[in-house]
């Protein structure tokens, strides 16, 4: 008990949760100097999402980003938010590349790596905790809470018990899709810290109005950090809100030691940038109105926008109801894995194939099957074995680590983008973003050297700010 620190999370969750990931560096960097003085324990401004727009929509090199931000912000850490054996990316990549990508993240500034596995494999985050501890990084394992019946008190202290044996210097219980509710955080907390010393940090989000409640109760049970955003930016499917925290825990032995009057001064220079985000299309209004279907459907807010998506495409949209009565079944099926990038995409488009073919699995995705099959990982729970030998016959398992079936990669990617590379960090870039990370070298090229830029297809021009 005593002192609660903050993370902030207004320059990575915070938009990404509520506006599409659309911050530009310069917007970040006008709010920078007050964060670094505010006395926050970390601040996350890089992650999956944030490092693809920067390619994809803003036209901004993410390394150059990171470099800027730790130059504005020297005396906090930064953090950011990693996959695990995934990186950035949507698969596995090999070890080499996990070593040179924590490698240059530290290098350019990052101090805290957040990991993350979607099947809370603990084999998948050894690799990337292994190489932010030997650059001198601080690793923070992240557990994906969910429930299910294999979702127990006890197999998530088991599993926070292990991640810190392995070398996490804190661990996160990471509520990504708003499930975890001020209860049954507080006997959470209580639990896993009685069994660990290293510092337990919570993560979650306020779309079904609970996030405050949640960090609350899990801090009168002895959690040490949280994640907050700041007021522009806070609420609704993003954090919940930094300045009320920090005003509920003042004078108390709970007390942040936040300056408030620092923090009204960092909101002042972000409010136009929410503003702009508003006028750009990229931050709706609905975003920030409590919404309780995640409880209903015990789905992701973003997992139910692309289900709808997906039906409408389909002309589908009468099935939802199915479909979301359809996504507990395969999950189940599937051995309970939580719902997060990539395993909620892949239960969520299982689900819609089992509805609109009319049978189950007479469709089956290629990533259900490599799902089944172990290519992501061990599964928590029981796999349905009928279910099973449907969709990949009798195709021997994976069960060792799943990496361990790849040869270093690092080779192959330099010398594919060897003639656009301006810096070792454009093979990583590259290789978590294969098609669209050439663009972004085609156009900076074009500009550093003056070459006719009109190359570039429609979708990627510069945004007129
Ligand atoms: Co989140």
């Amino acid at each position: 008990m005593g002192k609660v620190y903050i993370t902030d999370t207004i320059l990575r969750d915070a938009h990404q949760s509520q506006a599409a990931t659309r911050m530009f560096t310069d917007e970040m960097l006008a709010v920078a100097p007050i964060l670094d003085e505010a006395g926050y324990w970390s601040i996350e401004c890089w992650g999956g999402a944030t490092f693809d727009t920067c390619l994809r929509f803003l036209h901004e090199d993410p390394w150059e980003r990171l470099r800027t931000l730790k130059k504005a912000m020297p005396k906090t850490k930064l953090q950011m938010l990693l996959r695990g054996q995934n990186l950035l990316g949507y698969k596995h990549y090999a070890d080499d590349m996990v070593d040179l990508f924590i490698k240059k993240a530290i290098e350019n500034g990052i101090d805290v790596i957040r990991i993350f596995d979607a099947l809370n494999d603990p084999r998948n985050f050894k690799a990337a905790m292994d190489a932010t501890n030997k650059y001198g990084g601080w690793a923070e394992a992240a557990i994906s809470y969910t429930t299910s019946p294999v979702h127990s008190l006890e197999y998530f202290t088991e599993l926070a018990c292990e991640l810190e044996q392995m070398g996490a210097k804190s661990i996160c219980i990471k509520d990504m899709a708003n499930l975890l509710l001020p209860y049954d955080a507080y006997q959470l907390v209580k639990s896993i810290k009685a069994r660990i010393s290293v510092p337990l940090h919570i993560h979650t989000h306020n779309t079904s109005g609970t996030g405050d409640m949640t960090y609350l109760k899990a801090i009168e049970a002895g959690a040490d950090i949280v994640d907050c955003a700041l007021s522009p930016l806070a609420n609704g499917t993003s954090q919940p809100c930094t300045e009320s925290l920090v005003a509920t825990l003042q004078g108390t032995e709970y007390d942040t030691g936040i300056d408030l009057t620092q923090l009204t001064k960092a909101a002042e220079l972000m409010r136009p940038v929410a503003q702009r985000l508003k006028n750009d299309g990229f931050l709706s209004p609905k975003v920030l109105g409590v919404d309780i279907n995640t409880l209903l459907y015990q789905v992701p807010g973003g997992m139910l926008s692309n289900l709808i998506s997906q039906l409408k495409n389909a002309g589908a949209e009468d099935k939802l109801i199915q479909v979301l009565e359809e996504v507990p079944r395969v999950r189940k099926d599937f051995g309970y894995p939580p719902l997060v990038t990539p395993t909620s995409q892949i239960v969520g488009t299982q689900a819609v194939m089992n509805v609109l073919a009319g049978e189950r699995y007479k469709m089956v995705s290629k990533e259900s099957k490599g799902l089944l099959r172990g290519e992501y990982g061990k599964l928590p729970g029981e796999v349905n074995e009928d279910v099973r030998r449907k969709c990949i016959g009798d195709v021997p398992l994976i069960t060792c680590r799943p990496a361990d079936n790849i040869e270093p990669e690092l080779p192959r990617y330099r010398e594919e983008i060897k003639d656009l590379m301006e810096q070792e960090e454009d093979i990583l870039s590259y290789a978590m973003f294969p098609q669209v990370a050439p663009k972004y070298f085609e156009y900076r090229r074009a500009k550093l050297y003056g070459v006719d830029g009109s190359k570039l297809d429609s979708e990627n021009h510069i945004h007129p700010v």
